[in-house]
Formats: structure tokens, C-alpha cells, sequence
């Protein structure tokens, strides 16, 4: 950690495997921030269990998702990249900022309406874990437990980010000193978003039932060929940007630029004599040789108990910095005993 560099501090969620799409809407930019900015990164598989989940999901993803971020180009000597879990700290700083955190606010969150009326809507009952509702000052925690300055978050966890800021003001506030930073958020704007192939008017998305609508980073460039093929166009039949009105080919085009790291209006001048076909197949081979060597790194780190050491070397590193902050903390509001 680099005292004058900004923290950012970012949490994934594990379900289903990564895609093209998270490579190219976070992935890359984390390669891009590593260079400037104190990284820290982790698996939030505390936050996964705040609704029903079962052990093999809960378990299954996350060696081979932490090891697709190394692959990817995530350096263990610039980026921390760990398991929430690991982190101990977490969860007594968590408590501590509970105390400070009203009920009130709490059940105002829009996500904890949204999560607990589709469970009251799916079981029929009103199950819902108290874990839902303090979800937000978890992640508090997660956050301000590492001093962070930016936190990469969608449109969706901005309302998180607002309470954990009046969280940390409230505490500064209390104890009159400057207990925690304050945090801001940010959407990051390099990369670009990517859409679902079968449905490109949407996010293309890792928990997709449909195969067919994501390409995954470990799909072979025989199944990269098949699912772009299969991609959903229109049928006017030439090539130009409008993601309004022709979504489909824009997304194509979009990939085909970010991959190669050219304008949209260069990917477009690169076609205007193809067919739909022709960017397709063009398209598919460039996402293939983009995956290709990710996938050799990952299967390196995956072979041995190489990605095993990089975690644990994660969590060693994350757990050094929580332990001295909660610490700081501690000794402000008084859950030291030892009296000087
Ligand atoms: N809630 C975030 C999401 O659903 C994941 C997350 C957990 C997170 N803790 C975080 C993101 C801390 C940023 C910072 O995407």
C-alpha cells in the first residue's frame, strides 16, 4: 500500500462464471487502475449468504474466479485480491457500525425492498434474514475498513455508498476526529458496457440461463464461433452503430473495438464493405485470440496449488491492513480495556 496513491476498494458477487462482459466492463479497467491506485479486491461471499444459498454454489466459483482475475492481468504484487471471509476484522467492524446505523435507514434501502418482496413473492412467506436488511453496513465495513477513497460500483450499489459515507460522518462527528475517510463512488467510464447476445437490449449477464447469451472467458474459440453466430442481429443488413435502433450489430462492434482498442468509427469503417457474416466471423476470431491467453495463465495458476498461495498471500495481506485499522478504531471508541 501506497500512502500517496487512492484506495479503491471493489467487491465481486460469485455467481455463475465470469464473461466477456465483465472482462471488458471491470476487469480490463482494474488492469488499467492497478498502476495508479492501491487496489483491493475481493470475492463478497458474506454478502452471497444474506440470501438462501447452497454449499456448492456458495463454495464452487471463487478459486476459479479469483484465479480468471490474475489471468486476466491482475498483479498480486500491485492488487490485493481476497476472500471476504478471510477477513475476520470485517465483521466486528460491521457490528460496530450497526450501532451507529438506524433501523429506519436500514429498511429505507431500495435493494433491501426489492430482494425482500421478491422473497415474500417466490416462498410465500414473509421469511426474510435480518443479514438482507444490514447488508449495506457490511459492505460499509468492507469499504471503510481499508480507508478507501473510490469505490467502482453500478448505478444500482450508489445508494449503498451514500449510506456508508453518512455512516462514517455521523461516526467522525461522535468521536470528534476523523475515524474513517470518507468514500466516494465512481461508474467507471473506459471499457464500455457490454449486452446479452441472444437479448442486446440487455446487460449481458453471468447468471443468464441461456448459454447462448454470454461468452464465457473460458469458452473454447469453437464455442466463441458458434455463440456469435447464433448472436441476435436485425435484418436490414448493413453495418453501422445505432444502439437504439440496430442494438445487436452495436454490441458486436463495440467488442471488435474494445478488443482491439480502436474507436467505434474505426470497427465501423473496418466492415463497410462485410456482411453481418463477415463481422461475426472476424469478431469471433479476434474474442478468441483475446481469451486464449487468459485461459493459458489460468489453467497455469489452476494445474498446481499456485492460485491456493496467491489467496492465502491475499488474505495475509488484507487481514495486516484491517487488523491495524480496527485497532484505530477500537482505541477511539473505547473496545480497548487496557487503560493507559
Ligand atoms: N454489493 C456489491 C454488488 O452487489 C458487492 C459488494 C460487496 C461491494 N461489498 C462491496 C462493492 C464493497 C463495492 C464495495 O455488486
Amino acid at each position: 500500500m501506497n500512502g500517496n496513491k487512492p484506495t479503491i476498494v471493489s467487491g465481486i458477487t460469485t455467481t455463475g462464471q465470469l464473461t466477456l462482459g465483465n472482462y471488458i466492463g471491470a476487469i480490463k479497467n482494474f488492469i488499467d487502475l492497478q498502476k495508479d491506485n492501491n487496489l483491493i479486491i475481493f470475492v463478497a461471499n458474506l454478502h452471497a449468504i444474506t440470501i438462501p444459498i447452497g454449499k456448492e454454489e456458495l463454495q464452487g466459483n471463487i478459486k476459479n474466479m479469483i484465479a480468471l482475475y490474475y489471468a486476466c492481468g491482475l498483479d498480486p504484487n500491485k492488487a490485493i485480491i481476497y476472500v471476504q471471509s478471510d477477513v475476520l476484522e470485517l465483521t466486528q467492524l460491521s457490528h460496530i457500525l450497526l450501532c451507529n446505523t438506524t433501523v429506519g435507514e436500514l429498511s429505507r434501502m431500495t435493494q433491501f425492498k426489492d430482494k425482500s418482496i421478491k422473497m415474500k413473492a417466490e416462498n410465500g412467506t414473509e421469511f426474510i434474514p435480518t443479514g438482507l436488511l444490514t447488508y449495506p453496513t457490511l459492505m460499509a465495513a468492507d469499504i471503510l475498513l481499508y480507508d478507501a477513497d473510490l469505490v467502482p460500483v453500478g448505478k444500482d450499489q450508489k445508494q449503498h455508498i451514500e449510506l456508508t459515507r453518512n455512516i462514517a460522518e455521523r461516526m467522525n462527528n461522535r468521536y470528534q476526529q476523523n475515524v474513517f475517510k470518507i468514500p466516494n463512488d465512481f461508474i467507471p467510464t473506459i471499457g464500455g458496457k457490454i449486452m446479452d447476445l441472444q437479448n442486446p437490449t440487455k446487460k449481458m449477464s453471468k447468471s443468464s440461463n441461456d448459454p447462448k447469451s454470454f461468452i464465457g472467458l473460458l469458452d473454447t474459440p469453437d464455442l466463441v464461433h458458434k455463440k456469435i453466430r447464433a448472436a441476435i442481429t436485425d435484418s436490414d443488413g448493413k453495418i453501422a452503430y445505432d444502439p437504439d435502433k440496430k442494438p445487436g450489430i452495436s454490441n458486436l462492434l463495440t467488442i471488435y473495438a474494445v478488443l482491439k482498442n480502436i474507436t467505434i468509427e474505426a470497427a465501423v469503417k473496418t466492415f463497410t464493405n462485410s456482411d453481418y457474416g463477415q463481422l461475426k466471423t472476424e469478431l469471433a476470431t479476434t474474442i478468441s485470440a483475446s481469451l486464449e491467453p487468459i485461459q493459458t495463465k489460468y489453467h497455469q495458476l489452476i494445474k498446481d496449488d499456485t492460485i491456493d498461495q496467491l489467496i492465502a498471500a491475499g488474505a495475509e495481506k488484507a487481514r495486516y491492513l484491517a487488523n491495524k485499522k480496527l485497532t484505530e478504531i477500537k482505541n477511539i471508541i473505547g473496545l480497548n480495556y487496557k487503560r493507559k
